[in-house]
């Protein structure tokens, strides 16, 4: 069903009453029992906080900073804390961003463009990264005309290999990837090796940082033997670290910083060739809201050092009382945890257990893996703050999950599809060129019109996301990626058309 515009206006509480429905599915952020993309601390008053910091500037456009300086302001105060985070010297200069991606693609157009133009001439420019790095890269290189290798990682630490490293650069690499930490397993890169191969190389090394950035200082300052990934690094060009995970700041707030000034002029926009206002945008977006701005300023105020240290402690007590439990339990950890631990099974179907987390209230991330590389499906927690008082109870339920998936016996439809996948797999080519790819669109048009309600209909998905996706899961890790990606941009497309 199509909506229209009401044609009256609705009045305050029908509006209120309306969107509380349409919340009514909705995991609570603040629970404490998601380990997924929730940052949540557990201190009551700095959502208040935040709040009122967002009610305040709401309405203001960071586009046009001359009618509103106080988004200079605040943007100079926010770089300026990450700075210091990372050690960065009077030269680090940054940007305020509305994510992690956000950021990723301006350092990623940063590099790009220092390559080509100390090149002279038009290359395809590459960025060779560990394949534990967030598909951000990816996606920036499809929008900026990169192409991005996955290197193979160490396959005890889950770390960078850095003599696979080493191997895939060439003279077109514009850019390595480091991750503090990537977000699979939680293991930290060796910055500071891959930092001297960059510089004997002289290319450009980002520190992806998004999650660690606002939360290893603290713990390294506890003791943790965290290792160095910040601009005390010779060699590490930028980095990107994001308030809006373990800073606990609303949703809308990254930093990307540039180790020298001239680097942000690569990252920039600006425009003098219309006829209206000047155009000069820091970042990608152009109209942004002030609100996640302030909101950011204001918790990173309102906590200080002192609070985020504190955090960190409680963050420390969790991962070791989950990771000790998950032991007891027989899982294997995945390397060395952080503030995000990942384990994995060689018995149990853990997208199995996932579901039977998700009966009882706690939401877990699967993780395919990738079996070529000999890293198996896993558990993905993200741990935080919140955690340190549910993880006894989150780890007793973990028990009976646990026991509860070994006495399921493997369902008819998982048979089904191992059959299925290998079928796909022999007819799909391993290395797919535009042309394969073109084919594959125009055959997959036809097809999806005429079959693409039924194969909905078969994976249970014709009226949104089933509460056990299991299945969706296992298919997703059997398909080959290109086709499991067209599948699920299909399946994602038609469920935000026909609504739920
Ligand atoms: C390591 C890492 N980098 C980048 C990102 C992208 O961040 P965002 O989702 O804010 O765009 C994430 C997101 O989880 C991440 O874990």
């Amino acid at each position: 069903m199509t909506i229209k515009l009401p044609s009256r206006g609705l009045s305050k509480e029908e509006i209120l009453q309306k969107l509380r429905g349409y919340s009514a599915d909705d995991a609570d952020p603040f629970s404490g029992k998601l380990f997924t993309i929730a940052f949540e601390p557990g201190v009551n008053e700095l959502r208040e906080i935040a709040f009122e910091a967002m009610k305040m500037f709401a309405f203001k456009n960071i586009l046009d900073f001359t009618e509103f300086p106080s988004a200079i302001r605040m943007e100079k105060d926010i770089v300026d804390i990450a700075k210091s985070l990372m050690q960065g010297d009077e030269e680090v200069t940054g940007t305020f961003t509305f994510g992690g991606t956000e950021s990723i693609f301006l350092a990623v157009k940063a590099a790009r463009d220092r390559f080509l133009l100390s090149r002279g001439t038009i290359t395809i420019p590459e960025i060779v990264m560990p394949v534990t790095g967030h598909p951000a890269y990816d996606k920036a290189a499809e929008y900026m005309g990169l192409r991005v290798k996955r290197v193979r990682v160490d396959e005890k630490t889950l770390t960078a290999d850095v003599n696979a490293i080493n191997e895939a650069i060439t003279e077109n690499t514009a850019m390595i990837v480091a991750s503090a930490p990537n977000w699979p397993f939680g293991t930290i890169d060796p910055v500071k090796e891959l930092a001297d191969l960059a510089l004997e190389k002289n290319i450009w090394l980002h520190v992806d940082a998004c999650v660690g950035g606002f939360v290893l200082p603290f713990m390294k300052k506890l003791g943790e033997n965290i290792p160095s990934f910040d601009f005390s690094i010779e060699g590490v060009t930028s980095i990107s670290l994001d308030p809006h995970k373990y800073a606990y700041t609303p949703i809308g707030a990254s930093v990307i910083l540039f180790k020298k000034k001239f680097y942000k002029m690569f990252s920039q926009y600006a425009n003098l060739r219309w006829p209206g206002y000047p155009i000069v945008n820091p970042a990608v977006l152009s109209s942004r809201t002030e609100a996640t701005l302030a909101a950011a300023w204001a918790v990173l105020h309102f906590l200080g050092e002192e609070g985020y240290t504190e955090l960190a402690r409680r963050i420390i007590v969790a991962r070791n009382k989950i990771v000790r439990g998950l032991r007891e339990l027989g899982y294997n950890i995945m390397g060395e945890p952080t503030v995000i631990a990942a384990f994995t099974s060689s018995e149990l179907n853990l997208f199995r257990l996932s579901d039977e987390m998700g009966k009882r209230g706690w939401l877990l991330l699967p993780q395919k893996g990738i079996p070529n590389m000999n890293i198996p499906p896993s558990i993905h927690l993200t741990i935080t703050p919140i955690h340190d008082k549910l993880a006894d109870i989150m780890l007793g339920d973990l028990k009976t999950a646990t026991e509860e998936v070994k006495r399921l016996p493997p369902s008819e439809a998982e048979g089904l599809l191992e059959i299925f996948t290998a079928v796909f797999s022999m007819i799909t080519p391993g290395e797919m060129d535009l042309a394969t790819l073109g084919r594959i669109f125009a055959e997959l048009e036809k097809t999806l019109s005429t079959y693409g309600d039924r194969i909905l209909k078969i994976l249970g998905l014709e009226k949104g996301f089933p509460k056990e996706m299991a299945m969706i899961y296992q298919l997703l890790a059997s398909l080959p990626p290109e086709i499991a990606e067209l599948l699920a941009n299909y399946v994602v497309i038609e469920i935000f058309h026909r609504g739920i």
